[in-house]
């Protein structure tokens, strides 16, 4: 080789490499969209001033374990994304089609109804109305359960019925033919249901407009505690290593020996640390985190908010309302843990008794969204 040909060689190999980098670059920065919004969003208590910048930048907090994204549906998504986020949401409320209600007994149940969801609509148009949606539409509809043959979409909340409701879900669509007969895991692990995102985004948009949305809710604070019992007060062994494990080792002072540590036994108060944490050692689980970033109630706009403390007046008026089978009642069973007392307002009093005002103040700030949209009352001691 002359000079000048191993000049060009260089050259040509300099800016071959500078291309691949550059592609490369936008390829990372397109596997991994949303980071910067998720580190920035997670863990910061709510202040109020904020909430209006919460809805609209609502991004997924990090969840353990972390859901694999979809790689191939990214494109799309974005593309659906800037539909999504380009119609005024949320949309106008659509009335409740009554057709089917022809009983006066449903009255007090559905005046609440009605209540609720004029409340939500109007705190969402309040505070909600920017429509710079910062997330992508499977994750914003990836808590959603699908019953395709009485249209009913279902986001599911840990701790506030959800059991039983995947239990009436796989009921209406043939799945089984009494919600008694489905075991706990054949509801958790089964995965008999579809998921909305398991859809294309036809698909999904299609139902998102047409299908009767629900969501079910709990006192924050209940909800909370309801986790907390369930899931470090019982042997569990994927809780007590995963979340126990680290929350004991960095929340614990003294803890003698990391080998003694098997993640047993985190007390209340150092499961409120770690919940307040700004670098938690371990993310956020779906059985603690807010409702307002598991579901989206501002964005997917829900047609029915039924609530756990009158869950079965509200699961059977629904039921009422989609035209299920006139024999088909919500079933009222605790499943896991029967013999513990539920947790209730009593039982909430006692935990919250073991941390300090402010610590009971930050909590309340963590889930204060959730407490305007559904209008819970602050607890008190
Ligand atoms: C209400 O539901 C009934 C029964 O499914 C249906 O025939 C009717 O068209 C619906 N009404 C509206 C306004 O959607
Ligand atoms: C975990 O460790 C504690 C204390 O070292 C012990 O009392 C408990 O029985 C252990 N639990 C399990 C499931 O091994
Ligand atoms: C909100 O809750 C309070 C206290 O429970 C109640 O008095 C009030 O009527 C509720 N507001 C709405 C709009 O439902």
């Amino acid at each position: 080789m002359n000079p000048r040909q191993v000049f060009l060689s260089v050259l040509v190999f300099g800016v071959a490499g500078l291309l691949l980098f550059m592609y490369l670059q936008v390829w990372i920065e397109e596997q991994h969209p949303g980071r910067r919004e998720s580190s920035q969003s997670s863990p910061r208590p709510m202040s109020r001033e904020k909430i209006q910048e919460e809805i609209i930048n609502q991004g997924p907090s990090r969840l353990v374990p972390e859901e694999p994204e979809k790689k191939n549906k990214l494109h799309e998504t974005k593309s659906l994304l800037k539909q999504f986020s380009q119609m005024n949401l949320p949309p106008d409320t659509r009335p409740l089609n009554k057709s089917f209600i022809h009983d006066d007994k449903w009255k007090t149940t559905d005046s609440d109804q009605e209540r609720r969801r004029s409340l939500l609509h109007d705190f969402c148009r309040k505070h909600g109305s920017g429509n710079h949606l910062r997330t992508h539409l499977t994750h914003l509809v990836s808590r959603i359960y699908v019953e395709d043959r009485h249209k009913i979409l279902y986001c599911e909340v840990p701790k506030a019925g959800c059991s039983n409701w995947k239990r009436i879900l796989m009921v209406l669509n043939g799945l089984a033919s009494s919600a008694y007969d489905i075991t706990h895991d054949a509801v958790h692990y089964g995965k008999y249901l579809k998921k909305l995102d398991s859809f294309d985004l036809k698909g999904i948009y299609t139902r998102l407009n047409t299908y009767t949305k629900a969501v079910f809710v709990r006192d924050p604070m209940e909800r909370l505690v309801s986790a907390f019992r369930d899931k470090f007060e019982h042997p569990n062994s994927y809780y007590h290593p995963v979340f126990g494990k680290a929350i004991i080792k960095k929340y614990r002072p003294n803890v003698c020996g990391e080998a003694l540590n098997n993640g047993s036994g985190v007390k209340f108060q150092e499961f409120i640390h770690y919940l307040l944490d700004a670098q938690r050692p371990v993310g956020m689980d779906i059985h603690w985190e807010q409702v307002s970033k598991l579901c989206y109630p501002c964005l997917i706009n829900y047609d029915f908010v039924g609530k756990f403390e009158t869950l079965e007046q509200d699961a059977n008026y629904f039921l009422q309302l989609i035209g299920a089978p006139k024999e088909l009642k919500f079933p009222n069973f605790k499943d896991r843990h029967s013999s513990d007392e539920r947790t209730n307002a009593g039982v909430v009093r006692q935990y919250l008794r073991e941390l300090s005002s402010s610590e009971r103040q930050l909590t309340y700030d963590f889930y204060y969204l959730d407490y305007l949209m559904f209008n819970y009352t602050a607890p008190s001691l």
